[in-house]
Protein backbone atom coordinates (compact mmCIF):
# COMPACT_ATOMS: atom_id res chain seq x y z
CA UNK A 1 0.00 0.00 0.00
CA UNK A 2 1.20 3.65 -0.43
CA UNK A 3 -1.00 5.77 1.69
CA UNK A 4 -2.45 9.13 0.82
CA UNK A 5 -0.19 11.84 1.10
CA UNK A 6 -2.21 14.19 3.11
CA UNK A 7 -1.50 18.00 1.72
CA UNK A 8 -1.68 19.98 4.57
CA UNK A 9 -0.80 23.20 3.03
CA UNK A 10 -3.43 22.76 0.27
CA UNK A 11 -6.44 22.25 3.20
CA UNK A 12 -4.78 25.42 4.76
CA UNK A 13 -4.79 27.55 2.00
CA UNK A 14 -8.79 26.58 1.53
CA UNK A 15 -9.03 27.43 5.44
CA UNK A 16 -7.10 30.65 5.10
CA UNK A 17 -8.96 31.52 1.81
CA UNK A 18 -12.85 31.22 3.37
CA UNK A 19 -11.49 33.24 6.32
CA UNK A 20 -9.94 35.97 4.35
CA UNK A 21 -13.80 35.74 2.75
CA UNK A 22 -15.25 35.93 5.80
CA UNK A 23 -12.86 38.89 7.23
CA UNK A 24 -13.77 40.82 3.82
CA UNK A 25 -17.44 40.82 4.53
CA UNK A 26 -16.81 41.47 8.25
CA UNK A 27 -14.30 44.56 6.95
CA UNK A 28 -16.87 46.32 5.16
CA UNK A 29 -19.44 46.58 8.60
CA UNK A 30 -16.62 47.77 10.05
CA UNK A 31 -15.17 45.01 12.66
CA UNK A 32 -11.46 43.88 11.71
CA UNK A 33 -9.63 40.94 14.24
CA UNK A 34 -6.91 41.98 15.63
CA UNK A 35 -3.80 39.70 16.35
CA UNK A 36 -0.58 40.68 18.15
CA UNK A 37 2.67 38.61 18.06
CA UNK A 38 5.29 38.74 20.85
CA UNK A 39 8.63 37.62 20.00
CA UNK A 40 11.09 38.50 22.91
CA UNK A 41 14.75 37.71 21.55
CA UNK A 42 16.48 36.45 18.64
CA UNK A 43 16.02 32.59 18.37
CA UNK A 44 16.08 32.54 14.71
CA UNK A 45 13.45 29.61 14.55
CA UNK A 46 11.02 31.34 16.42
CA UNK A 47 11.75 34.38 14.30
CA UNK A 48 10.88 32.99 10.82
CA UNK A 49 7.87 31.23 12.53
CA UNK A 50 6.34 34.37 14.09
CA UNK A 51 7.07 36.74 10.83
CA UNK A 52 5.08 33.77 8.54
CA UNK A 53 2.15 33.85 11.13
CA UNK A 54 2.33 37.99 10.66
CA UNK A 55 2.16 38.25 7.19
CA UNK A 56 -0.38 35.47 6.55
CA UNK A 57 -2.77 37.31 9.19
CA UNK A 58 -1.96 40.61 6.88
CA UNK A 59 -2.28 38.94 3.68
CA UNK A 60 -6.09 37.88 4.92
CA UNK A 61 -6.98 40.97 6.63
CA UNK A 62 -6.35 40.95 10.02
CA UNK A 63 -5.22 44.09 11.84
CA UNK A 64 -1.51 42.39 12.48
CA UNK A 65 0.88 44.02 14.94
CA UNK A 66 4.32 42.23 15.63
CA UNK A 67 6.09 43.77 19.21
CA UNK A 68 9.40 42.19 19.57
CA UNK A 69 11.69 42.55 22.85
CA UNK A 70 15.32 42.53 23.14
CA UNK A 71 16.74 38.85 24.84
CA UNK A 72 17.32 41.27 27.97
CA UNK A 73 13.90 42.22 28.58
CA UNK A 74 13.10 41.09 31.79
CA UNK A 75 9.74 39.68 32.92
CA UNK A 76 8.06 42.74 34.18
CA UNK A 77 8.86 44.56 30.87
CA UNK A 78 7.00 41.40 29.07
CA UNK A 79 3.63 41.09 31.41
CA UNK A 80 3.49 45.27 30.90
CA UNK A 81 3.30 44.37 27.40
CA UNK A 82 1.15 41.86 27.64
CA UNK A 83 -0.99 43.79 29.95
CA UNK A 84 -1.38 46.51 27.31
CA UNK A 85 -2.92 44.54 24.85
CA UNK A 86 -5.42 43.15 27.05
CA UNK A 87 -6.54 46.42 27.58
CA UNK A 88 -6.27 46.93 23.66
CA UNK A 89 -9.63 46.93 22.14
CA UNK A 90 -8.56 46.84 19.01
CA UNK A 91 -6.89 43.71 19.81
CA UNK A 92 -8.81 40.65 19.90
CA UNK A 93 -5.60 37.56 20.06
CA UNK A 94 -2.48 37.67 21.34
CA UNK A 95 0.54 35.46 21.16
CA UNK A 96 3.59 35.29 23.14
CA UNK A 97 6.03 33.07 20.97
CA UNK A 98 7.60 30.40 22.95
CA UNK A 99 10.55 29.60 23.82
CA UNK A 100 10.87 33.02 25.88
CA UNK A 101 14.99 33.61 27.12
CA UNK A 102 16.04 31.88 30.10
CA UNK A 103 15.37 34.02 33.29
CA UNK A 104 11.81 34.47 32.07
CA UNK A 105 8.60 32.30 33.68
CA UNK A 106 6.94 31.48 30.31
CA UNK A 107 3.81 30.13 32.66
CA UNK A 108 3.79 33.50 34.41
CA UNK A 109 3.62 35.26 31.42
CA UNK A 110 1.11 33.02 29.45
CA UNK A 111 -1.56 33.03 32.34
CA UNK A 112 -1.19 37.11 32.17
CA UNK A 113 -2.89 36.88 29.16
CA UNK A 114 -6.66 37.61 28.85
CA UNK A 115 -8.52 33.84 28.30
CA UNK A 116 -10.64 35.55 26.22
CA UNK A 117 -7.75 36.92 24.09
CA UNK A 118 -5.42 33.38 24.26
CA UNK A 119 -5.96 32.79 20.93
CA UNK A 120 -3.00 29.89 21.72
CA UNK A 121 -5.29 28.22 24.15
CA UNK A 122 -2.43 27.75 26.41
CA UNK A 123 -4.03 29.86 29.75
CA UNK A 124 -4.72 27.38 32.70
CA UNK A 125 -8.02 28.86 31.91
CA UNK A 126 -8.37 27.65 28.30
CA UNK A 127 -6.44 24.47 29.01
CA UNK A 128 -8.53 23.35 32.27
CA UNK A 129 -11.85 24.33 29.67
CA UNK A 130 -10.44 21.82 27.28
CA UNK A 131 -10.15 18.65 29.58
CA UNK A 132 -13.23 19.78 31.33
CA UNK A 133 -14.50 19.90 28.01
CA UNK A 134 -16.37 23.23 28.08
CA UNK A 135 -15.83 26.15 25.20
CA UNK A 136 -12.71 27.72 25.15
CA UNK A 137 -9.62 28.33 22.50
CA UNK A 138 -7.82 25.44 21.78
CA UNK A 139 -4.46 25.23 20.62
CA UNK A 140 -3.54 25.65 17.15
CA UNK A 141 -0.95 22.82 16.16
CA UNK A 142 -3.40 20.15 18.05
CA UNK A 143 -6.46 22.21 16.31
CA UNK A 144 -4.80 21.70 12.83
CA UNK A 145 -3.94 18.07 13.42
CA UNK A 146 -7.79 17.63 14.50
CA UNK A 147 -8.84 18.86 11.23
CA UNK A 148 -6.90 17.06 9.43
CA UNK A 149 -8.22 13.81 10.69
CA UNK A 150 -11.46 14.58 10.06
CA UNK A 151 -10.54 15.87 6.31
CA UNK A 152 -8.39 12.65 5.47
CA UNK A 153 -8.30 10.05 8.70
CA UNK A 154 -12.54 9.11 9.44
CA UNK A 155 -13.59 7.97 11.61
CA UNK A 156 -12.36 8.85 14.82
CA UNK A 157 -15.28 7.08 16.95
CA UNK A 158 -13.79 4.05 18.34
CA UNK A 159 -10.34 4.69 17.04
CA UNK A 160 -7.20 3.78 19.16
CA UNK A 161 -5.17 6.76 18.84
CA UNK A 162 -1.49 6.60 20.29
CA UNK A 163 0.02 10.08 20.95
CA UNK A 164 3.94 10.24 21.27
CA UNK A 165 4.75 13.16 23.46
CA UNK A 166 3.50 14.90 26.44
CA UNK A 167 3.80 18.84 25.70
CA UNK A 168 1.62 21.63 26.97
CA UNK A 169 1.96 22.70 23.47
CA UNK A 170 0.60 19.42 21.22
CA UNK A 171 1.16 16.41 23.41
CA UNK A 172 -1.53 16.89 26.11
CA UNK A 173 -3.73 19.00 24.45
CA UNK A 174 -4.19 16.68 21.08
CA UNK A 175 -5.08 13.79 23.41
CA UNK A 176 -7.75 15.65 25.04
CA UNK A 177 -9.57 16.68 21.39
CA UNK A 178 -9.25 12.92 20.38
CA UNK A 179 -10.65 11.67 23.88
CA UNK A 180 -13.70 14.14 22.86
CA UNK A 181 -14.39 12.65 19.60
CA UNK A 182 -14.78 9.32 21.25
CA UNK A 183 -10.58 7.31 20.73
CA UNK A 184 -9.42 5.63 22.88
CA UNK A 185 -6.34 7.40 23.43
CA UNK A 186 -2.75 5.91 24.28
CA UNK A 187 -0.18 8.95 25.61
CA UNK A 188 3.56 7.52 25.14
CA UNK A 189 6.75 9.45 25.81
CA UNK A 190 9.84 9.13 26.92
CA UNK A 191 9.60 6.80 28.90
CA UNK A 192 7.59 4.53 27.54
CA UNK A 193 8.49 0.86 27.28
CA UNK A 194 8.70 -0.99 24.18
CA UNK A 195 7.23 2.32 22.13
CA UNK A 196 7.55 0.42 19.06
CA UNK A 197 4.79 -2.58 19.92
CA UNK A 198 2.46 0.56 20.99
CA UNK A 199 2.84 2.46 18.31
CA UNK A 200 2.01 -1.35 16.44
CA UNK A 201 -0.89 -0.96 18.40
CA UNK A 202 -2.63 2.36 16.61
CA UNK A 203 -5.13 3.14 14.35
CA UNK A 204 -3.96 6.75 14.35
CA UNK A 205 -0.48 8.14 15.64
CA UNK A 206 0.49 11.49 16.50
CA UNK A 207 4.28 12.06 16.43
CA UNK A 208 5.43 15.12 18.21
CA UNK A 209 8.39 14.38 20.37
CA UNK A 210 11.11 16.31 18.00
CA UNK A 211 13.62 13.32 17.27
CA UNK A 212 14.18 13.57 13.66
CA UNK A 213 12.65 10.26 11.58
CA UNK A 214 12.58 8.00 15.28
CA UNK A 215 8.76 6.98 14.30
CA UNK A 216 10.06 4.18 11.74
CA UNK A 217 7.49 2.13 8.99
CA UNK A 218 7.93 -0.91 11.24
CA UNK A 219 6.36 0.43 14.02
CA UNK A 220 3.08 1.35 11.92
CA UNK A 221 0.33 -0.98 11.45
CA UNK A 222 -1.20 -1.53 7.97
CA UNK A 223 -3.76 1.27 7.59
CA UNK A 224 -3.09 3.48 10.03
CA UNK A 225 -3.62 7.04 9.73
CA UNK A 226 0.12 9.15 10.64
CA UNK A 227 0.41 12.73 11.50
CA UNK A 228 4.00 13.92 12.01
CA UNK A 229 4.16 17.15 14.46
CA UNK A 230 7.47 17.20 13.89
CA UNK A 231 9.67 19.64 12.08
CA UNK A 232 13.19 18.75 12.60
CA UNK A 233 16.49 20.93 10.89
CA UNK A 234 19.51 18.46 10.15
CA UNK A 235 22.32 20.08 9.86
CA UNK A 236 24.04 20.14 6.09
CA UNK A 237 26.85 17.56 5.01
CA UNK A 238 29.56 19.25 3.50
CA UNK A 239 28.49 18.58 0.03
CA UNK A 240 24.74 19.36 0.46
CA UNK A 241 21.95 21.65 2.15
CA UNK A 242 20.59 20.70 5.50
CA UNK A 243 17.14 19.27 5.30
CA UNK A 244 13.91 19.66 7.59
CA UNK A 245 12.52 15.93 8.47
CA UNK A 246 9.52 14.96 11.11
CA UNK A 247 9.47 12.28 13.58
CA UNK A 248 8.41 9.55 11.59
CA UNK A 249 10.67 7.99 8.83
CA UNK A 250 7.91 9.09 5.95
CA UNK A 251 9.06 6.76 2.96
CA UNK A 252 9.17 3.85 5.17
CA UNK A 253 5.94 4.78 6.79
CA UNK A 254 3.94 5.10 3.50
CA UNK A 255 4.63 2.07 2.63
CA UNK A 256 2.23 0.47 5.20
CA UNK A 257 -0.32 3.65 6.31
CA UNK A 258 -3.20 4.76 4.55
CA UNK A 259 -2.64 8.53 5.35
CA UNK A 260 0.73 10.52 6.26
CA UNK A 261 1.48 14.00 6.79
CA UNK A 262 4.38 14.84 4.98
CA UNK A 263 6.93 17.70 6.68
CA UNK A 264 7.08 20.34 5.42
CA UNK A 265 3.69 20.49 3.68
CA UNK A 266 2.01 18.68 6.35
CA UNK A 267 0.72 19.91 9.61
CA UNK A 268 2.87 23.52 9.65
CA UNK A 269 0.44 25.31 7.41
CA UNK A 270 -2.18 24.02 9.66
CA UNK A 271 -0.93 25.95 12.97
CA UNK A 272 -1.03 29.13 10.99
CA UNK A 273 -4.64 28.57 9.90
CA UNK A 274 -5.50 27.46 12.88
CA UNK A 275 -4.29 30.85 14.93
CA UNK A 276 -6.17 33.25 12.30
CA UNK A 277 -9.15 31.04 12.90
CA UNK A 278 -8.89 31.30 16.78
CA UNK A 279 -8.62 34.87 16.34
CA UNK A 280 -11.47 35.12 14.26
CA UNK A 281 -13.57 33.48 16.91
CA UNK A 282 -12.29 35.23 19.55
CA UNK A 283 -13.35 38.64 17.86
CA UNK A 284 -16.50 37.09 17.10
CA UNK A 285 -17.49 36.25 20.89
CA UNK A 286 -15.66 39.49 22.46
CA UNK A 287 -17.77 41.43 19.87
CA UNK A 288 -20.94 39.33 20.80
CA UNK A 289 -20.84 38.21 16.74
CA UNK A 290 -21.97 35.02 17.81
CA UNK A 291 -20.64 32.19 20.43
CA UNK A 292 -17.81 30.58 20.72
CA UNK A 293 -16.94 27.56 18.14
CA UNK A 294 -15.18 25.32 16.80
N1 LIG B 1 6.49 27.85 19.53
C1 LIG B 1 6.36 26.78 18.70
N2 LIG B 1 5.06 26.56 18.41
C2 LIG B 1 4.35 27.50 19.07
C3 LIG B 1 2.96 27.78 19.16
O1 LIG B 1 2.09 27.12 18.58
N3 LIG B 1 2.63 28.85 19.96
C4 LIG B 1 3.56 29.58 20.62
N4 LIG B 1 3.15 30.59 21.37
N5 LIG B 1 4.86 29.34 20.55
C5 LIG B 1 5.25 28.31 19.78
Amino acid sequence: MTALRIDGKAFAATLAAALGAEIAASASGGVVPGLAVVLVGDDPASAIYVANKERTAKQLGFHSVGHRLPASAGEAEVLALVRALNADPAIDGILVQLPLPKGIDARRIIDAIDPAKDVDGLTAVNAGRLVLGEAGLVPCTPLGCLLLLDAFGGPLAGAHAVVIGRSNLVGKPIAQLLLQRDCTVTMAHSRTRDLPAVVRGADIVIAAVGRPEMVRGSWIKPGAVVIDVGINRLPAPPDGKGRIVGDVAYAEAAEVARAITPVPGGVGPMTIACLLRNTWQACRTRRGLSAAGP
